[in-house]
């Protein structure tokens, strides 16, 4: 299945987007975990969460979905998981390797954990290093899925200094440290999204925050509760981007979660001169929400600060289309984590950009997108949602059509990307065929 886009006139609207991917994998394995019923309102209902959803009834938890985004956990408790007859399929979703890994790795059952051919080449070491460390028994093939997890009755806490900044690590060893004895501490050499640390505090661990170190204890039970899941700020990213990059536009995009571990793209995007401003601001449980309120706006390039990497890790693709459109160049360094994503998002942007008749210039860990106007022409997405998606949004504006190609993978984290599109007025057809 390919995209094909045709330039757009996108219009002002007040839209919603589909609920937050991490938060909804955290939901069902802690939930799981729980002791009692967690019911979760805003599930995204996503290829990614769906897999975590099979997995977690595949080890004997009983969910049921009683609306398309609601679903209603009953919590099996800590030691009430047992071990799936098949091996566990993850699809593409890292997340949901490396969190299980993390809660597998303490039961008493051995576990396999495989995935598609996109999760099957992504590095696991990160993930099998902290854990082995604690005493669990680990396989893989050169640090890469099917993870072969052996069975042990007790883990040790270990305090562990991570040495990339990745929340799916810091959720592994958090969740691990549940089973073992004493405090588990994990010291994050960026600020990573902290979903993990603020479920698990509504659930009732203890958790404790202390600058970039993290702790939890082992032991005591979590209790399910009732979870309400925002709108997801990395989805709402391709709706802000279409606005800002349209003729005249104003859209309200309404309750998506702004924990401010997640906001750097405003921050970047506002620093490149988009007006977005973030009204009714409330909490939901112990996640922050607002509606995000987008105008088009002359964006213009510079030096994106690195330190805000890790508070937009998902959102460089959308971030490279922002800054293809902008005056100028724009300058990103420190982002090499992005080549080991659902696909080398530096190279595969670049050969988007590129394609449409932009310059990017590429190093290792970093890129510079020399500002333009996009051309029509095909690209691909590299199997990735999130260049699917943002390669899409420059279609919008580009001087003649765009096809996009590969795109089946949209679904992953936002079912429904075409009609909530559809509904500010980008014009984005399916075609099985790209001569179409
Ligand atoms: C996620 C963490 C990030 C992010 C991913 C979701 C999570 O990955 O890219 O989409 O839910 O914890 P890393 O921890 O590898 O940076």
């Amino acid at each position: 299945m390919h995209f094909k886009v045709f330039p757009s006139k996108i219009e002002d609207a007040r839209v919603t987007v589909p609920g937050d991917k991490s938060v909804s994998h955290r939901a069902l394995m802690l939930g799981s975990i729980a002791r009692g019923r967690t019911d979760v309102k805003g599930f995204l209902a996503g290829e990614d969460c769906l897999q975590t959803l099979a997995a977690m009834r595949a080890m004997g938890v009983r969910i049921e979905q009683p609306g398309p985004t609601e679903i209603s956990i009953e919590g099996v408790g800590l030691d009430g998981l047992q071990a799936s007859r098949s091996a566990l399929d993850l699809g593409s979703s890292g997340t949901a390797m490396r969190l299980m890994a993390g809660l597998l790795a303490g039961q008493a059952f051995d576990s396999v954990l495989t995935g598609d051919t996109s999760l099957t080449a992504r590095p696991m070491r990160r993930v099998i290093a902290p854990l082995s460390q604690m005493g669990a028994r680990i396989d893989s093939e050169d640090g890469k899925p099917p993870l072969r997890i052996q069975g042990t009755s007790g883990l040790r806490a270990i305090d562990y200094a991570m040495p990339v900044a990745s929340a799916q690590v810091k959720s592994a060893v958090l969740l691990a440290g549940l089973y073992a004895q004493g405090t588990t501490s994990v010291t994050q050499p960026a600020v990573t999204r902290d979903h993990t640390e603020r479920m698990l505090g509504s659930m009732g661990a203890t958790v404790a925050t202390d600058g970039n170190r993290i702790s939890v204890d082992g032991g005591p039970a979590l209790c399910g509760c009732a979870v309400e899941i925002p709108a997801d700020l990395s989805s709402a990213s391709f709706v802000i981007l279409a606005a800002l990059l349209a003729e005249n536009a104003d859209i309200i995009i309404t309750n998506v979660g702004v924990n401010p571990t997640r906001t750097g793209v405003i921050d970047i995007l506002q620093s490149m001169g988009a007006d977005i401003v973030m009204e009714n601001p409330q909490l939901r449980g112990k996640e922050p929400v607002a509606d995000i309120r987008v105008r088009a706006s002359q964006l213009h390039g510079g030096t994106v600060d690195p330190t805000q990497v890790s508070l937009a890790i998902d959102e460089f693709p959308v971030l490279f289309v922002a800054a293809a459109a902008a005056t100028g160049k724009t300058v990103f360094s420190g982002i090499g984590e992005l080549r080991v994503k659902e696909s080398d998002r530096i190279a595969a942007m670049a050969d988007g950009m590129r394609r449409l008749g932009l310059v990017v210039d590429e190093s290792p860990d970093g890129a510079v997108v020399h500002g333009g106007r996009f051309t029509g022409g095909t690209v691909d997405s590299f199997g990735d949602h999130r260049v699917a998606m943002s390669l899409a949004v420059a279609g919008t504006v580009a001087a003649g059509d765009v096809v996009v190609r590969n795109v089946d993978n949209v679904d992953t984290s936002f079912p429904g990307f075409r009609s909530c599109m559809a509904t500010i007025g980008a014009n984005i057809r399916v075609v099985e065929d790209v001569s179409e």
